[in-house]
Formats: C-alpha cells, sequence, structure tokens
C-alpha cells in the first residue's frame, strides 16, 4: 500500500519531509501532491494512509482505500472545515514533545519581554532614550494561560519553573501541579481578571472561534497584555485595536491571524503596541514528527491502537 504526503509546502521541504520519511518507514512506498488540480491520480487506489500538513481543501478525496490521516500540524480545525473530508476515518493530530517544548519557549520569551518591559527598552533604543523601567519580581507576575492540552500544560510547566503565579483555564476540568485551575465559560471572567498577562494556545473550535472580544477584552485587568499563539480566529482583530487603542490593553503579542500571511496593509504591522510574529511559535520539526508519524503507521500496519486520535465533535 502507500502513503500520500499532501502538503502546501514548497518542493524543497516536501523532499525534506519524504527523505525523512522514507528514512523513518523503510518498507513504505510515498507519493506527494501538491496542486489537486495537476496531480497523477493513477495511483489513488493505492494509497491507504494520508499524512497532511494542512493540505489544500479537497486533497484528501477519491481516494477509496484510505484507511488513516495524520495530520503534520498540532491545529487540525482547517482540515475539519473542508468539507470533502472524508469523515469517517480516523484522523491523528500531530503531538510532538519538540513542539511542545517550543511553543513553552516561545511563552516564556514573550511573558519575560513583556514582564521585563522589553519592548519598551527596545522602543527607547530607537530613540537613543535612556529610562528606567519597572522590576516586578516574577512571583509579583499574574500570567493566565488559557488552554490545558498539551501545549497549555507544558507551556503552564515552564512558567511555573520560572517563578511566575500561573493559573490555566478551559472549558473542561483538569488540574496541574503549581497552577490554579479554572474551568467552564463562567470562570473565564476572574481569570481574565487575575491576569497581568493572558497567553492564549487553545484550539479553535466553535466553542472558542472569537472567544477573545470586546466583552472578554474588557475583562481583562487594564494594563494588561495578551499573547496570542494560537490561531488568529480566536480574536477579533477590531476588538482587540480598540483595547490597544484606548490603552486598556497594553500590548499584543500576536503569532497567528485571521489571514496568513498577514496581509500588508494590516494595522497590527504598524501598531506601536503589537508585535507580529511570522507564525514561529511551534513549528513542526521534522526530525521528531516523523517518528510520531512512523508510530502510528507502524500501529495501523500491525493492528495496534493508534494515538493522539482527534475528537471530531470537540474539534481537536
Ligand atoms: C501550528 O500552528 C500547528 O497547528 O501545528
Amino acid at each position: 500500500m502507500t502513503i500520500l504526503l499532501a502538503t502546501r509546502s514548497s518542493a524543497d521541504d516536501q523532499a525534506l519531509w519524504l527523505g525523512l520519511l522514507q528514512a523513518a518507514l523503510p518498507n513504505e512506498r510515498f507519493v506527494t501532491t501538491g496542486d489537486v488540480a495537476t496531480r497523477d491520480t493513477s495511483t489513488d487506489h493505492l494509497v491507504d494512509i494520508a499524512v497532511v500538513a494542512n493540505p489544500p481543501a479537497a486533497a484528501l478525496q477519491n481516494l477509496p482505500n484510505l484507511r488513516f490521516i495524520q495530520s503534520l500540524w498540532a491545529g487540525v480545525e482547517s482540515l475539519l472545515s473542508d468539507t470533502t473530508l472524508p469523515t469517517e476515518i480516523p484522523l491523528a493530530r500531530m503531538v510532538d514533545p519538540a513542539m511542545n517544548t517550543a511553543m513553552a519557549e516561545t511563552a516564556l520569551w514573550a511573558v519575560l519581554s513583556l514582564h521585563r518591559q522589553y519592548f519598551e527598552c527596545a522602543a527607547q533604543q530607537l530613540q537613543r532614550r535612556w529610562q528606567s523601567v519597572p522590576q516586578p519580581r516574577a512571583d509579583e507576575v499574574n500570567v493566565a494561560v488559557l488552554g490545558r492540552g498539551q501545549m497549555g500544560c507544558a507551556v503552564a510547566a515552564r512558567l511555573v519553573q520560572n517563578g511566575y503565579r500561573v493559573s490555566a483555564w478551559s472549558l473542561h476540568a483538569a488540574t496541574q501541579e503549581g497552577v490554579q485551575s479554572h474551568h467552564g465559560a463562567a470562570a473565564l471572567q476572574h481569570v481574565l481578571q487575575s491576569a497581568d498577562i493572558v497567553v492564549n494556545v487553545l484550539p479553535l473550535t466553535v466553542a472558542t472561534r472569537g472567544l477573545l472580544n470586546a466583552q472578554t477584552l474588557a475583562w481583562m485587568r487594564a494594563g494588561s497584555s495578551l499573547v496570542n499563539l494560537a490561531r488568529g480566529a480566536h480574536v477579533v482583530d477590531a476588538d482587540l485595536l480598540n483595547a490597544l487603542n484606548s490603552q486598556h490593553i497594553r500590548r499584543a503579542v500576536l503569532d497567528v491571524f485571521h489571514t496568513e500571511p498577514l496581509p500588508s496593509d494590516h494595522p497590527f504591522w504598524t501598531h506601536p503596541q503589537v508585535t507580529v510574529l511570522p507564525h514561529v511559535a511551534a513549528q513542526t520539526d521534522p526530525r521528531s514528527a516523523v517518528q510520531v508519524v512512523a508510530r502510528n503507521v507502524s500501529a495501523l500496519r500491525s493492528g495496534n491502537s493508534l494515538s493522539n486520535l482527534v475528537n471530531r465533535q470537540a474539534g481537536y
């Protein structure tokens, strides 16, 4: 049987993935697709596994023997929004400790930079301005982490390790050592009101789309900051811009956007209180991700249970 690698990435990237996948799964045969319209479909009936990275819509249509889909992305909302995606076939998302570590590092960098006013110092440097900034201790800074999946837990643990006062919120109950846990829609207001810095690592689902809007941003403390490392669609951009312009929100560090790349005329690019990152908080690392793929492919071939399966109803 055959594994289809379906991505939107460049030919060079595809070649890199193919090389690593082939090395990790030497007995498997791989085919690729970039462009659904022009691809060779003569081997479609042989494909029984698809490995996908944000694939073009309809990339998995007409694969009559498909038995398993492995995403190379942690977030699968765009895959699930493709109405041609076969509904009965098990779908696994990427869960890779290397990505959790990367996310924890990015969150720590953003929190440290906000806490120690790095962004203000960088702006001062441009004006050759020498002005001291306040120096609270980490244990005086309240950080709220939204999202308690693998990444949320890694982020919260890293922040606790670095001395911050950490609370975490998710729709469903969970606990974690050293972290004040809250769950359910009714608890969100309290969590946002108590935080100096809010870090969003929620999955994007029907329940979380637009969660950071005029009302919830107003719940955030005056002078607090938002770090969005999850998905652009968690945030209502116009509401965030209003909250920044009124100085209610001090700063936003944004890695993700409604449209990516962020359009060149978007106000976030030049807003003095916004830091734009090009969706780099936790990129899939091909070296470790192929091992995750290989484990699931081997499990499928030997009839063992698959890991990290997506609950399509929940959306992650
Ligand atoms: C990146 O954003 C991912 O979902 O893997």
